[in-house]
């Protein structure tokens, strides 16, 4: 009876991190959609203007108060699921880190990205920027078929 109730609670609580880790997953990657499309935007802005002033505080704040946050969390939540269940050794689970990585990294060029044109860069063209816009989404998709089929 004890073994049964403590199996209870621990598949509970296994159902709100993994509903936790989705839920902050969505947060993490609309704002990776957002991000260089406010980039896009701004460059379109004059250099120096009070519109260019704008865009830097909005793309400061979706990247601290959202997208950063959310990355974090993210991370401890998928790899505490991980550790519950015991996936080390699951081939879809080394698939989705290198591909978890691989979308961290893309996050991390889009902040440094931007603190670059903060300071009056502007190195990439509107258009190389839409082009990498769909990074997040394919990554995404890659992901989720990873974790829900589970094709290997
Ligand atoms: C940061 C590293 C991540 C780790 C270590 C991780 C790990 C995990 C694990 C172990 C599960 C539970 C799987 C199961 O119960 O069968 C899970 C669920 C899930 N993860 Fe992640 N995850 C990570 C990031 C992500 C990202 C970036 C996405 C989406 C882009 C994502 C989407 C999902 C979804 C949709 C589920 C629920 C699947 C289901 O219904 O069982 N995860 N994750």
């Amino acid at each position: 009876m004890i073994t049964h109730d403590l199996g209870t609670a621990l598949s509970l609580t296994y159902a709100w991190i993994k509903a936790a880790h989705v839920i902050f997953v969505i947060f993490w990657i609309a704002g990776l959609f957002m991000l260089p499309r406010y980039y896009v935007y701004h460059q379109e802005a004059t250099p120096g203007s009070v519109e260019e002033k704008r865009w830097i505080e909005r793309e400061r704040k979706l990247r601290n108060i959202i997208i950063t946050p959310a990355m974090i969390i993210v991370w401890v939540l998928g790899l505490s699921l991980a550790s519950i269940i015991g996936a080390w050794g699951e081939a879809w689970l080394h698939a989705k880190l290198l591909l978890v990585l691989l979308l961290s990294g893309y996050h991390g060029y889009m902040v440094a990205y931007g603190k670059k044109l903060a300071r009056g860069e502007r190195p990439v063209s509107g258009k190389a920027l839409r082009i990498m816009n769909e990074i997040p989404g394919i990554a995404a998709a890659l992901i989720v078929i990873l974790v829900i089929v589970k094709p290997f």
